[in-house]
């Protein structure tokens, strides 16, 4: 017995010797940054209709980081994925995986503003660092704004706001909205409402349908027996792509004008074919934007995926690109927050979009294009606002 007790005490001696051998050695080449991976969620739609917008938005991320050698201030990464199918009552269950389960050291997401306004609750109750790259809700950058949630798209306001100045500008007097009932399709009709009726317009009547249905018909009925001189729509992905075709069906497209946030024709082109020629619409991306790096997205994007980019791919782009600013002042060390933060908050980046900066709330402060559809090209034919950036909407920060 004693014996045994002598040999456990020795190799308790030995094990404390080497462990403190160890602990020089790791002192001694202490890595410049925590060790290990960095954990990213991706929490986006990968199914429904916004499934082609989730998959724009990884493809562009994942492209940006490969161009940063695979990398995020020196650390390799580890991707955790998750289909959030535009649901909301599933929004706080899918986020709480992707901390608790996961233990992912950044959020990336989402396209439906009403997933994003749950998941990004749960990124300020966990304090998890959150990089939107689609979801427009007003109030995330807002009211609600917060040190660990970023945006790199844009709020809901901003499209409604540029073509509401446009159309009054084109002396439209009567107007007839349309869009799926949520936080997006609500503050997009906002925006235009707003500066449409300042610049001397009216809106006739607000219609809406619940998200994601796509059964237009008795609404497009009753825009023909209203006659409006202009129709504003907030429709994107699946629903954007039927909801043009059905109004060229009608008839519509040749006697009443469609305008729209930029989303009813982006990334949606290829099967809208012939029935989207024509439309007006506003946005902060033009295909064919004439600087350098646009081009040379648009080429690397197309080279990696065979098909064009989108809106979507940039804002995905460039929500690495601001991670790479924060993780690269902070050489990958995440617990170094308050740095991180203020990296990211002063970043400038270079967008394929133009050049972008982030406001108090941590929005988009860019340009907004107007876009008209020639062939499969939004073409950009002027800047409908320029440098549009939110009012501080209550953000505290
Ligand atoms: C949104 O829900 O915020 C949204 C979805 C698709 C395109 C644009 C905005």
């Amino acid at each position: 017995m004693k014996t045994a007790l002598n040999s456990l005490r020795r190799v308790g001696v030995i094990a404390a010797a080497a462990a403190a051998a160890g602990v020089l050695l790791y002192a001694g080449t202490a890595p410049a940054q925590q060790p290990g991976k960095i954990k990213i969620g991706l929490m986006l739609p990968y199914t429904g209709t916004f499934a082609a917008l989730g998959t724009s938005i990884t493809n562009a991320f994942k492209l940006a980081i490969d161009e940063n050698g695979g990398k995020l201030g020196g650390r390799e990464i580890e991707y955790f994925t998750v289909d959030d199918e535009s649901d909301p009552a599933k929004a706080p269950d899918n986020a709480n995986k992707l901390i608790k389960r996961d233990q992912v050291d950044v959020l990336v997401g989402t396209v439906h503003s009403g997933v994003a306004l749950a998941m990004s609750k749960v990124a300020r109750d966990n304090n998890t660092l959150l990089v939107i790259p689609n979801a427009g809700a007003d109030e995330i950058t807002g009211p609600l704004c917060a040190a660990n949630v970023f945006r790199t798209s844009f709020s809901n306001s901003q499209m409604g706001i540029a073509m509401g100045r446009v159309m009054a500008e084109q002396k439209k007097k009567t107007a007839v909205t349309l869009t799926w009932k949520y936080a997006a399709g609500d503050e997009s009709v906002g925006g235009f409402k707003e500066t449409f009726e300042a610049g001397g317009g009216k809106v006739i009547k607000e219609l809406s349908l619940p998200f994601p249905q796509v059964e237009f018909q008795s609404y497009l009925t009753e825009i023909a027996a209203l006659k409006p001189d202009v129709v504003y729509v907030f429709f994107a992905g699946g629903g954007a792509v039927k909801f043009v075709k059905d109004y060229a069906a009608a008839g519509l497209n040749k006697t009443i004008p469609l305008v729209g946030a930029g989303f009813l024709t982006d990334g949606t082109l290829e099967a809208q074919g012939d029935t989207a020629q024509g439309l007006l619409t506003t946005l902060h991306y033009g295909d064919g934007l004439d600087n350098p790096k646009n081009k040379a997205f648009r080429a690397a994007y197309a080279k990696a995926f065979k098909t064009e980019p989108d809106v979507y791919a940039v804002q995905g782009y460039d929500a690495a690109q601001l991670l790479i600013v924060g993780m690269n002042a902070v050489k990958g060390d995440t617990t170094k927050r308050a740095e991180l933060v203020k990296a990211m908050e002063g970043a400038k980046l270079d967008s394929p979009r133009g050049p972008l900066a982030l406001n108090k709330g941590h929005n988009p402060i860019h340009n907004i294009y107007l876009r008209k559809v020639e062939g499969k090209e939004n073409k950009v034919i002027g800047v409908a606002v320029k440098d549009l950036t939110d009012p501080p909407r209550g953000c505290k920060l």
